[in-house]
């Protein structure tokens, strides 16, 4: 007999429609791998809510997901995650609304509400946890519940899973990462002799990167995920502040020339360094040798590189930069939370 997995997802735009259609097309497979039966019983916008499961409209509704959640019979402007989560039911919130590295919110409120309610959670956003990572620890803690966010930490690329169970055992003595695929995209085309403005624009009409692409390009983008990785894997509180954060404006056609003459290449990289109890974090970008184990990172692609007493050095890379593979991390933290 399958297990019922209810999930609620909180935030309908890029990543929650294609976790709400990966969902059902995973359905039967996940049940059949998994023994899980996965049922998004209600998707919630800032306006308001739908219930999913026993509406009629919503198997052709996941097979369209151009369609907006107010065209549903089960549309309730106004309708709060607390009304759904009324302790009947128990599972999963799929947190997917916007990042605010300020305030945490929403998703500092939904993740509170789910967390004393009862449910696990699987963040693709990382306000919340880069505001209050130990707060909500402690909420999940006490009440014996998992918080994963893959999503959270570049997504398809595996970082917290090796660094929390492959690693298990290893002192991580130093991170160095390719966290945010935009960055790398745009400096592999200054690189090319493109100017900084003509490589952002190109990667904005490529969809690469956002409209407003501040978060990615000054850094912080970056920084929420080692910040989260860091603490994860290290049991640490770092909060955004402690991180030292220089983004890819300044590099030039020119800067890269001068790497590549000394025969290194200019990558904004997350570096976590470790001197006894002493930890350093930060972002920046740094002309690194072809020794180097992101040296060949390219393009939109990922990485991160982890330096240890008794493994060696542990080197992930690839991973899909989108919202489909975002999805694809949640759903992979969904079946980890229950398998
Ligand atoms: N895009 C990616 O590939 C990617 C990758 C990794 C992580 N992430 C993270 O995943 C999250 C979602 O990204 P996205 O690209 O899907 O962004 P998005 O397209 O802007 O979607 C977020 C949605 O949340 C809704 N929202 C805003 N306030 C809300 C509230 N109070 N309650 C419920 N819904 C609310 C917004 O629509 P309404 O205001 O109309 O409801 C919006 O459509 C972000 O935190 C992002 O940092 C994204």
């Amino acid at each position: 007999m399958p297990k019922q997995v209810p999930i609620v997802l909180t935030g309908f735009g890029n990543v929650g429609r294609a976790f709400l259609k990966l969902a059902r097309e995973k359905h039967a497979f996940v049940r059949e791998r998994y023994g899980l039966d996965l049922k998004i019983v209600a998707a919630f916008r800032s306006t308001g809510g739908a219930m999913l499961d026993d509406d009629p409209g919503a198997a052709t509704f996941a097979a369209s997901p151009e369609l907006k959640l107010e065209t549903l019979p089960t549309w309730t402007p106004g309708l709060r995650l607390v009304d759904v989560l009324d302790g009947s039911l128990l599972g999963v919130l799929a947190e997917t609304t916007p990042s605010n590295l300020k305030t945490g919110e929403p998703g500092l409120g939904y993740m509170r509400a789910a967390l004393n309610r009862g449910w696990n959670i699987a963040a693709a956003s990382k306000g919340a946890l880069s505001v209050n990572f130990a707060g909500l620890m402690e909420i999940a803690r006490r009440q014996g519940l998992s918080i994963k966010f893959s999503g959270a930490t570049a997504a398809s690329l595996p970082t917290l899973d090796v660094a929390t169970i492959s690693l298990s055992g290893a002192e991580i003595l130093g991170i160095d990462g390719i966290l945010t695929g935009t960055t790398n995209h745009i400096l592999g085309r200054l690189e090319e002799g493109l100017t900084f403005d003509a490589a952002l624009r190109e990667a904005q009409i490529l969809g690469i990167a956002e409209p407003d692409p501040s978060m990615d390009i000054d850094g912080w983008d970056t920084a929420c995920k080692l910040q989260l990785i860091v603490n994860a894997a290290l049991g640490m509180g770092l909060t955004l502040g402690d991180l030292a954060v220089q983004g890819i404006r300044d590099v030039t056609p020119e800067s890269q020339r001068a790497a590549r003459a000394e025969g290194k290449i200019l990558k904004l990289i997350g570096r976590m360094t470790r001197d006894g109890d002493h930890f350093r974090a930060s972002v920046a970008p740094v002309a690194i040798e072809a020794s180097h184990p992101l040296y060949r990172v390219h393009g939109t692609n990922k990485g991160i590189a982890f330096f240890t007493d008794t493994m060696g050095t542990v080197v992930v890379t690839g991973g899909k930069s989108d919202p489909r593979g975002t999805a694809a991390s949640m759903l992979k933290d969904i079946i980890n939370i229950y398998r």
